[in-house]
């Protein structure tokens, strides 16, 4: 059953922990904890909150939208606390794709390698089309150029990835230096909608809180329908507390990324305290800034009346205070503008760490000896990401951003206990309280709500997994380090 090898702990520690200084395989160690904290909200405040806050409002959960946004922070954290233990006890730049290696064996480290390849590239593509078309909003500009209607070829999208993917190649210090600025941008304008929009809510917006369920509209059904409705046969409904809870399964969209911190392992000066805080600082502030957010918005206006594509902005035109709205189109073009950069760092760093073991050719993880960046993956994997932002209208696409980050993090809970069992002498600078009770609970909470996703999702992800598969075993499988019984490329 070589498909289940593993790698051995100690190899990966001492890559993780190479120098580098000679260029070879090694990252440089540039980051602190400040740095990670600004990476994961980076990444993680964007279009979720911008966006989907006012569809699943309207359409699904009414004012309960905000426990939606409380339910998925919850399940975020679980995994969250679950990364924490394995990236400060072995901190990488493969992350999820790594520890499988270590704990579950090859395939499913490839099946999560893959995954969150597609998580990352495909984040970056859709959302540089939101910011292509946020841009054109701001400033005027043509929507065949810039935007959905009519676009052929998506010039906007395609310049902003080129942009910012040869930011993320030049170096990591200088990417950590951009996303600091914007998340300060975006933190601010954040903290001031909530503030500036306590002011107009109404409690009369707020009851009832959980409109009572109903039966859902025409559309909702065939492929469109969520998995768990499919399989059981259940009357499709909205609202109600099962909208409450389809709402959350959606909303999870807004907390994925954070798992992008992990990748940052090896780029660490003090990775075994610092990658603890950049995870869980980046989820509590997070979910604090998304209740207060969602809070105001559908206190400000009655959840009916809820703008679907701009909810925030038109919720402060709505009470006379059209100056906010565009103060919030700033925040959501910075908000965008670090979630693209951050999707291809992590990207480039997941790529590295899979070339670095031969699963992929190991010459494009070479790294740059000035730059100290992945840059051969990164930019191949750049120039991808702009040819389908620029040619794909990817909006339908998104839902499979949040499958690929669930199934990473099932898989990553249940890799807590396996390595607990597997290597209990591994020195654990952050152990996960109750576990396996809460690792499996994790688990379980996000299988939940991949099964909320739509049949549809759930049919484009198996597509890609095949091909993912197919790439395994036509390449991977023979010709990876292990395979070869070669030793662990430190700094070779
Ligand atoms: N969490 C990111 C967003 O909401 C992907 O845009």
């Amino acid at each position: 059953m070589s498909v289940l090898r593993t790698k051995p702990i100690k190899d990966v520690i001492a890559q993780g922990e190479a120098d580098g200084e000679d260029g070879g395989l090694g990252l440089k160690r540039r980051l602190g904890a400040r740095d990670l904290t600004g990476f994961g909200i980076g990444i993680v405040i964007g279009t979720g909150i911008f966006t989907l806050t006012g569809i699943e409002a309207r359409d699904s959960a009414g004012p309960g939208v905000v426990i939606s946004f409380a339910i998925a922070g919850v399940v975020a954290l679980l995994a969250a606390l679950c990364y924490a233990e394995l990236a400060s006890s072995v901190p990488t730049a493969g992350s999820a794709y790594t520890y499988a290696y270590a704990t579950m064996g090859e395939i499913v480290a490839w099946i999560i390698g893959w995954d969150l390849l597609l998580e990352f590239a495909l984040g970056a593509a859709v959302v540089a089309r939101g910011w292509s078309g946020y841009l054109a909003e701001l400033l005027g500009l043509p929507t065949a150029w810039f935007g959905e209607e009519g676009s052929i070829v998506n010039v906007g999208a395609i310049a902003v990835v080129l942009l910012l993917g040869v930011v993320a190649i030049v170096g990591i210090r200088e990417s950590a230096r951009v996303t600091n600025l914007l998340v300060l941008v975006k933190v601010a304008i954040c903290v001031f909608i909530v503030v500036a929009g306590l002011f107009f809510v109404k409690a009369a917006n707020l009851t009832p809180f959980i409109p009572p369920a109903e039966p859902a509209g025409a559309g909702d059904d065939g492929i469109k329908q969520p998995v768990t409705q499919a399989l059981f046969g259940l009357e499709p409904s909205v609202f109600g507390f099962v909208g409450v809870l389809s709402a959350a399964a959606v909303v999870f969209f807004a907390y994925t990324g954070f798992e992008a911190v992990a990748n940052l392992g090896e780029e660490t000066r003090r990775p075994k305290r610092d990658l603890t805080l950049g995870l869980l600082g980046t989820l509590l502030i997070s979910t604090v800034l998304y209740i207060g957010v969602s809070l105001v918005v559908v206190g400000m206006v009655p959840y009916t009346e809820i703008d679907r594509g701009a909810p925030i902005a038109s919720a402060f035109n709505a009470v006379g205070a059209e100056w906010a709205g565009i103060l919030v189109s700033i925040a959501a073009v910075a908000g965008l503008t670090s979630v693209i950069l951050v999707d291809l760092v992590a990207m480039g760093r997941i790529g590295f760490a899979i070339s670095r073991d031969g699963l992929i050719p190991p010459s494009v993880a070479k790294v740059h000896p000035r730059w100290g960046t992945p840059y051969r993956i990164s930019a191949v994997m750049t120039v991808a990401v702009a040819l389908l932002a620029g040619f794909l209208p990817l909006s339908a696409l998104a839902d499979l951003v949040s499958i690929g980050a669930l199934c990473a993090f099932v898989l990553v809970s249940v890799a807590v206990p396996i390595l607990r069992r597997k290597r209990p002498d591994l020195e654990r600078p952050f152990r996960v309280p109750f576990s396996p009770v809460l690792p499996i609970v994790s688990a379980l909470a996000c299988f939940y709500l991949m099964l909320n996703l739509s049949v549809e999702t759930w049919i484009r992800f198996l597509i890609w997994m095949v091909l993912g598969g197919l790439i395994y075993f036509g390449y991977g499988y023979r010709r990876n380090r292990l395979a070869r019984k070669e030793g662990p490329p430190v700094n070779a």
